[in-house]
């Protein structure tokens, strides 16, 4: 087991994160502990309830904790003010109050949305966070963000509500789908790109046959890397809660990686195509920021090893382009990336001329 505890500037808030293999057993005791007494309502979605919702809800009840479950439909769609809606009628139809808390369990859509309505509900009621995707596990559980989709955008509508505890048991990982755990692994290598070179080495070294032969062992490997994945978000974010300077260094491979994703009408998958706008930002630090040819050919190897895209995909670079170009963080004729001086160490660039944008997407064009 592994304690990360999330130190945030107004003790009222600080948490912990907490690993343990198997642990989803032992949720009962965690929640008596962290939130005791209240009437809880765990909130997933149909196919999580489905392989450990109901389970988990009955032994939570036969322990004599008063619980209920909540189910949403799976996918993007379910982060709506709908379904929102939806929940919170829910909830006070049941008899939830400003002494009741929410347990989310699930990937990132099931986390930001109960986050949400926790975040609303009364003014606010505690949330405890238990991701059951490698994405939500390292990133989305993890910094308080909470969020709904709107027509105009994703994530336009939200809150910060930091979660009381944050519960990760890396055995759910089994039954996650492949390609969903390679959404999810495109983050923790950018996590060690941008802060943690020891993350890098161990991916391309002891931890590579976890995911090169797909066959997943939830071991101390995979603990671990959760774990440092983990502890580098909680880092950043208990540095910088709110949107800093620091903060920014998540957006590693992502202001390429939201333009493909747009432009592919999303059948690129998030973290696919956050590890192309790796590959992009990897190149482009070595004309930019000094990273050795060497390190960048290092990184996308990394990446390729482990299953993960380094080609843009068969798209126009004009259609790229325009979607990176609504990107608010463009300046003029230049645009602001996350670079690397060194593998391990982020830097906010103000000033990658889109022209080596477009270059790099000529050359890198998949067929
Ligand atoms: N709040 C943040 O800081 C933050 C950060 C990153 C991403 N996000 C959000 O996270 C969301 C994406 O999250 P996601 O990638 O986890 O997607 P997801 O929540 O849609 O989960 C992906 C799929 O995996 C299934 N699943 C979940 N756990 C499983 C398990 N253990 N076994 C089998 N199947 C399982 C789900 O039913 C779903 O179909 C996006 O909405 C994104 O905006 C938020
Ligand atoms: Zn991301």
């Amino acid at each position: 087991m592994k304690v990360i505890p999330v130190n945030l500037p107004g003790q009222d808030h600080s948490y912990e994160i907490v690993l343990d293999p198997g642990g989803r057993q032992r949720l009962g005791e965690y929640l008596s502990e962290v939130l005791p007494g209240r009437r809880l309502w765990l909130v997933t979605d149909t196919l999580v309830a489905r392989l450990y919702g109901h389970d988990i809800v009955t032994r939570l009840q036969e322990q004599g904790l008063e619980v209920s479950l909540l189910t949403v439909a799976r996918g993007e769609r379910s982060k709506s003010w709908p379904v929102a809606a939806r929940l919170i009628q829910q909830l006070l139809t049941q008899g939830a109050d400003r002494g009741s808390a929410l347990v989310a369990m699930g990937g990132g859509v099931v986390g930001d949305l109960t986050g949400f309505v926790a975040a609303l509900f009364m003014r606010g009621i505690p949330v405890v966070q238990v991701p059951t995707t490698l994405l939500a596990m390292v990133d989305a559980s993890i910094g308080g963000k909470t969020a709904i989709n709107i027509p105009a955008g994703k994530n336009l509508v939200g809150a910060f509500h930091q979660p009381s505890l944050v519960l990760i048991d890396p055995q759910v990982l089994l039954t996650l789908a492949h390609r969903e755990r390679l959404n999810g692994l495109a983050e923790v290598v950018k996590m060690g790109f941008i802060l943690d070179a020891e993350l890098l080495a161990f991916l391309s070294g002891p931890a590579r046959r976890l995911w090169a032969d797909r066959n997943l062992e939830p071991g101390e490997l995979l603990t671990e890397i959760i774990a440092r994945a983990a502890a580098g978000k909680a880092g950043v974010v208990a540095a910088d809660e709110r949107e800093g300077d620091r903060r920014r260094l998540l957006n590693f491979g992502h202001t390429l990686g939201h333009a493909l994703e747009k432009a592919s009408h999303f059948r690129l998958k998030h973290g696919e195509a956050v590890a192309i706008g790796m590959a992009a930002a990897l190149d482009l630090s070595v004309a930019r920021t000094g990273l050795p040819a060497a390190a960048a050919q290092e990184g996308k190897a990394l990446l390729t090893g482990l299953g993960l895209p380094v080609q843009a995909p068969p798209l126009p670079p004009a259609e790229v382009l325009q979607a990176l170009m609504v990107d608010k963080k463009k300046q003029g004729q230049r645009m602001v990336f996350v670079l690397l001086r060194r593998l391990g160490e982020a830097v906010v660039h103000p000033e990658v001329p889109l022209d080596m944008v477009a270059a790099w997407l000529e050359k890198n064009r998949g067929t």
